[in-house]
């Protein structure tokens, strides 16, 4: 039987023009899509646009717009974004087309039919931002936790659904089934509502007061209350009742949403779909929000991320990449454009580029740009070989509980060590020396191997920057269904393979020009903020790149011409080295000598006005100037430190 995958993003509100979160969602849906396609399954792909509503009206009127010329226009700027961000939906619906107004009012006419909808009086606390009635617990402050704004009281006639009724059921199957609502602390949030008695919900407006939406079948006095219309969307798309699309993809049904919109998503939809006689889907995904630098994305803080600015400046595959390397399934996090410059800096332009640029002109200089033959295994290449196979199989499994961080953690740490096993199997040194052939053959179609299964699984993160690896490569084209069952196997590079010429990837993005650090500064942040700018993560086998060591200074003077630097001569288990360092202000040539100092060992020598420093001295660079760092108690120089 034909394996399937439906994804659903939120249809989005046309009251704003899409931003950062939106795109977030959007992206993981596609990423998702991409992956199960990867893995050989149908997929099906729908986001689209939320048009109905009193926020929506609101937003029209703001703009001095007819309420649907304002809703085609903003509904358009969601779809066509969508291609930019390489997003491929199969599916964008709007909530306004016919075809969906027709599944909602068919669902509507069913339930009440069933005696699930009755009418009624009530009287509540209503947010407009949230489209919903508020209980008094549920405020904080007396505020809407999301707007922060004081509720209105509201007391209309009204239609409601009798959601209460299927509180035990909804109970019962989110108990039964652990990935009903994930990950878990979203299925407790979701327990813990139900913990409380659930009251009906009011799902009308009175046309009088609001006539943008959907005319109730059985009494067109009423407008549909926009969460009822536009969760049907979910089944609308599918063609829901006739459609074979319905029947074939329902019970498939992955949404995904971010946690402020929880409970229409796990306590409204079920109770709808069970009183509609529908099946519930299959699993609601729940991840955080994000925040810019530590605050709330807000219109009135002006810090609202546009997407498209982003991508113009860095890429639209740094941009995926970003975000999904960033965030944690299910929680909060923070984003700063000069994290996404770190990240495109280390990850993408000197991990990954170098690896392939250094992996392909090899492959030129020393075989003709033909993929080598490999012979005897030896205990690193071995080690690559594992590294890489463990890497499939963390990426699988991650991907496939939208563990993007944890998935991509794992293929920056192949590349880490491919990298590192050029440095330690110099292939220069080899290529040298002819009776080494077969070595070096072996060594090059270790790293060309690794370079095919990366440029492989980055397809859902980055189609782009995958298909040009697999083109530089010489393979064919990646994307192609059920193709990660098919090539994610060690061995399947084919001998005698021609392989493209090497481009770079990813430009590094220099920060000063870019405007995010001031210049001089040495990745500071720019004036102004408020605390120190995150810094990329990095994996423990990349912190082990950097050889740190004690040494101990022999010989100290200043350098001429420069009011900042020493020149240290510092011995590190009998071999000297010379080191250049900013302390002057701090420390005299007499002050520091004989003193152990931290230095990383293997830093490419540079160049600092006119002399050559072979290390890096590491001190505590505060308001106080530099302060070096030193060891407690004895221990001989030379010593690792770790
Ligand atoms: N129209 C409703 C959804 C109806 S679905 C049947 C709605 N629209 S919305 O425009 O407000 O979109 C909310 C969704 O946008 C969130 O659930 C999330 O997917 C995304 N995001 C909006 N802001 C976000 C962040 N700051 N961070 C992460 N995602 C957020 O609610």
């Amino acid at each position: 039987m034909e394996k399937k995958f439906y994804v659903t993003t939120p249809i989005y509100y046309v009251n704003a023009e899409p931003h950062l979160g939106h795109a977030y969602t959007t992206i993981l849906a596609d990423v998702m899509r991409r992956f199960h396609h990867l893995m050989g399954y149908e997929t099906f792909f729908v986001t689209g646009t939320d048009e109905h509503g009193d926020k929506v009206l609101q937003a029209a009127r703001d703009h001095g717009m007819d309420p649907k010329q304002y809703v085609d226009k903003v509904s358009e700027s969601f779809r066509q974004l969508w291609p930019r961000l390489h997003c491929e939906p199969d599916c964008f619906i709007r909530t306004t087309q016919p075809s969906h107004v027709k599944v909602v009012q068919s669902i509507l006419q069913r339930v009440y039919e069933n005696g699930d909808i009755y009418f009624g009086r009530y009287e509540g606390l209503y947010c407009t931002g949230c489209e919903r009635f508020y209980t008094e617990k549920e405020l904080e402050d007396g505020l809407c936790p999301q707007h922060r704004v004081q509720p209105e009281k509201r007391a209309e006639e009204n239609y409601f659904f009798r959601m209460s009724r299927y509180q035990d059921w909804l109970k019962t199957h989110i108990q039964e089934n652990p990935d009903f609502i994930r990950p878990e602390r979203y299925r407790n949030e979701a327990l813990s509502m139900l913990r409380e008695p659930l009251e009906d919900l009011c799902i009308s407006r009175p046309r009088a007061r609001l006539d943008w939406g959907i005319p109730l079948p059985f009494d067109p006095n009423f407008v549909t209350y926009v969460w009822f219309d536009a969760l049907i969307n979910y089944v609308s798309a599918l063609g829901y009742p006739d459609h074979e699309r319905f029947s074939g993809l329902w019970p498939y049904a992955q949404h995904l949403i971010a946690k402020d919109i929880l409970k229409p998503h796990g306590i409204y939809w079920p109770t709808m779909l069970k009183a509609a006689g529908l099946p519930p889907y299959s699993s609601l995904n729940v991840h955080g929000y994000w925040n810019v630098e530590a605050s709330k994305m807000s219109k009135s803080l002006g810090n609202v991320v546009k997407p498209l600015d982003l991508v113009e400046k860095y890429g639209v595959d740094a941009f995926r990449y970003f975000l999904l390397r960033e965030m944690a399934f299910g929680l909060d996090a923070s984003f700063s454009e000069v994290a996404l410059v770190q990240r495109l800096n280390a990850d993408l332009a000197n991990d990954l580029g170098n690896l392939l640029q250094r992996t392909l002109s090899m492959a030129a200089r020393y075989f003709d740009a033909r993929v080598p033959r490999p012979h005897k295994e030896e205990s690193l290449d071995a080690e690559l070989r594992l590294k890489a196979q463990e890497m499939l199989g963390t990426y699988q499994r991650e991907m496939a509980q939208l563990g993007t961080h944890r998935a991509l953690m794992a293929v920056w740490e192949l590349i880490g060590l491919a990298n590192r096993y050029i440095d330690r199997t110099e292939p220069f040194r080899l290529a040298k020396d002819p009776s080494r052939k077969e070595r070096l053959e072996t060594v090059l179609y270790h790293v060309l191997e690794v370079n095919r299964l990366i440029s492989l699984v980055l397809w859902p993160v980055m189609p782009a920057a995958s298909e040009q690896m697999a083109s530089q490569l010489g393979l064919p084209g990646p994307g192609k269904k059920g193709q990660l069952l098919e090539l994610g196997k060690w061995g399947l590079l084919e001998p005698g393979t021609c392989l493209g010429s090497p481009k770079a990837l990813f430009p590094r993005v220099d920060m000063e020009r870019a405007g995010l650090v001031q210049a001089g500064g040495q990745g500071a942040p720019k004036e102004g903020s408020r605390q120190p700018e995150p810094v990329a993560e990095i994996s423990l086998d990349e912190f082990r790149r950097v050889d740190l060591r004690l040494a101990r200074v022999i010989q100290a003077e200043r350098v001429k011409g420069s009011e900042k630097l020493l020149k240290l001569v510092v011995d590190m288990a009998g071999q000297t080295r010379v080191l250049v360092a900013g302390i002057a202000s701090n420390y005299s040539p007499e002050e520091i000598k004989g003193k152990m100092v931290v230095v990383v060992a293997n830093l490419k020598p540079a160049r600092i006005f006119g002399e050559v420093s072979q290390g890096m001295l590491l001190a505590a660079v505060g308001e106080a100037g530099p302060r070096i760092l030193t060891v407690h108690g004895d221990a001989p120089s030379g010593t690792k430190v770790s």
